[in-house]
């Protein structure tokens, strides 16, 4: 593969994607998606926005310390100040990129920058200098570049590459483009350029039509070199493109494509889970690649077919994705080695003898209680005890829940708050109601609950289940999750995680704000 026929992709969960309302996440849990993404090969992330919150900033932070194969992206509109933060949370970095933006479209400029179009021109250069100070890799957006102008849009790209940007991307911030409409924007833009040679030029769709893979796919077929998207096709509103259909469908189809990606597509249904676990996102069943049903085959002309020959139904192999049956790893008679070896091929690494002990003890005593220990098992595992470990205010005791034909259910719940044990109890509707109940008696949190669900991590009536819950505690809402064979003490632990974790102040600017 020639330089010029590879396909950056900028994966933008960690940031756009966490613009979705409720998918907020702690700086821990960006960095496990982080490690998953530079797992995948993804060439670029975007780890957030550092000037919004110092939450934001701790974790582009910490995503820069850690992440050594993939560039770290941290974003910042044309301010000195949000460039300026960018630049110190990006200081760790192996290798960093500053992405700053301003919009250029006549309803953005008019009404929300209040700005004559030279002065965005200006701003635009100005930000582009200032973040050349800190790397020399920075990439600028004309934020609405799908409702501009196109003969602004020349004049501003050629100016912010002559200024120092390396990328120059494309944003349909609010998905109104149509692919064959979007194609021909970005090849009218990379032959009327000047110095388009000097650039990649990039694109950033978002789905609000449902358009946003087909206008990337458009994009990349007219010229574009990068494309930014999100696992699961998460974002702001109907979300982003999503990674797995742009990849997927440009290695399918490499009879149409000039360019493919380095990514390591084998990786795609280990992440989408574990994106779709820490927002609280369920993944829809028909979802395209990562969905579960996305190869099953139900009808028996498809299923008979794919018998004869599985290119009669099937343009892709579910195994070239991640997916594997649910293989049994280990049982309770496995020793802590091969707990250790079967997890280091699920990528997880423990940072100490403590943590790996930790986690082998919570394997041993669910091989007390499930017959057959999945992969899934052991990724829920890993989860559960990184969960404790955060910042805990509350903690578990005890808990016991009366559930009868007739009966009310209720509930006695004891958590300990600062080394002190409170108990309660507690009626509900059923025994996760009356749980709930009976921890809000002790915490007096005032929160809303906006989301609560469970799934079976694997088959069978003896499989975790895996619940998240989503509080919301005046504007800040966080996700909380917890997993057990029993799903009230799932539901319970999921509870308290999220209690935790709103525990933490954190006042955030979103990166669309109107002050530039
Ligand atoms: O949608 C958008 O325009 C953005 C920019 C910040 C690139 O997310
Ligand atoms: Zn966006």
């Amino acid at each position: 593969m020639s330089n010029q026929d590879k396909l950056i992709i900028f994966d933008t969960t960690l940031r756009d994607g966490e613009q979705s309302p409720g998918a907020s996440m702690t700086s821990d849990e960006k960095v496990r998606i982080a490690k998953a993404l530079e797992r995948m090969k993804v060439d670029v992330i975007e780890a957030g926005f550092p000037i919004a919150s110092p939450g934001d900033f701790e974790a582009v932070h910490s995503v820069a310390e850690t992440i050594k194969d993939s560039i770290i992206c941290g974003l910042a509109r044309a301010l000195d100040k949000d460039i300026d933060r960018a630049g110190e949370a990006l200081k760790p970095a192996n290798a960093s990129r500053i992405h700053t933006f301003i919009a250029t479209s006549p309803i953005h400029m008019k009404m929300k920058l209040r700005m004559e179009p030279d002065q965005v021109v200006e701003q635009a250069v100005r930000a582009v200098k200032r973040a050349r100070q800190y790397t020399d890799d920075v990439e600028f957006s004309p934020e609405d570049a799908g409702r501009s102008d196109i003969d602004f849009l020349c004049r501003v790209l050629e100016a912010v590459i002559d200024a120092g940007a390396t990328t120059v991307n494309i944003p349909d911030t609010v998905g109104y483009n149509l692919p064959h409409q979007f194609g021909d924007l970005i090849k009218q833009l990379i032959e009327r350029v000047p110095n388009s040679d000097k650039a990649v030029f990039s694109v950033h769709c978002h789905n609000d039509l449902g358009l946003a893979v087909s206008n990337s796919l458009l994009a990349v077929l007219n010229g574009a070199r990068q494309v930014e998207c999100t696992i699961n096709g998460l974002g702001e509103r109907a979300g982003n493109a999503a990674l797995e259909e742009v990849v997927m469908a440009i290695r399918t189809r490499q009879d149409m494509f000039s360019c493919d990606t380095d990514l390591d597509a084998t990786q795609i249904v280990t992440c989408s889970r574990l994106v779709s676990n820490i927002t609280g996102f369920p993944v829809q069943p028909n979802k395209s690649i990562v969905g579960i049903n996305a190869f099953a085959h139900e009808s028996g002309i498809h299923q008979d077919g794919v018998l004869k020959s599985r290119e009669t139904y099937e343009i892709m192999r579910a195994e070239d994705v991640g997916w594997s049956a649910n293989r049994m790893v280990m049982g309770k008679h496995s020793g802590r080695n091969a707990f250790k070896t079967r997890m280091a091929e699920l990528g997880v690494e423990f940072s100490s003898e403590e943590d790996l002990n930790d986690a082998f003890a919570r394997f041993k005593a669910l091989a007390d209680k499930k017959h057959e220990i999945f992969d899934e098992d052991l990724q829920a595992l890993v989860t559960e005890s990184r969960l404790e470990s955060e910042n805990e205010v509350y903690k578990l005791v005890a808990l016991k829940v009366c559930s009868e034909t007739g009966e009310t259910p209720s509930s006695t719940i004891t958590l300990s708050m600062e080394g002190k044990e409170h108990s309660s109890s507690a009626t509900g509707g059923g025994p996760v109601d009356a749980s709930y109940k009976a921890i809000e008696a002790i915490v007096k949190s005032q929160t809303e609950l906006q989301l609560y669900s469970v799934n079976s991590i694997t088959s069978g009536t003896d499989s975790q289940g895996e619940v998240t819950v989503r509080l919301e505690q005046a504007g800040h809402i966080v996700n909380g999750q917890g997993s057990d064979t029993d799903i009230v003490v799932a539901s319970v632990k999921a509870y308290i995680n999220a209690l935790n974790k709103i525990t933490r102040p954190r006042d955030r600017e979103h990166p669309q704000s109107g002050d530039v």
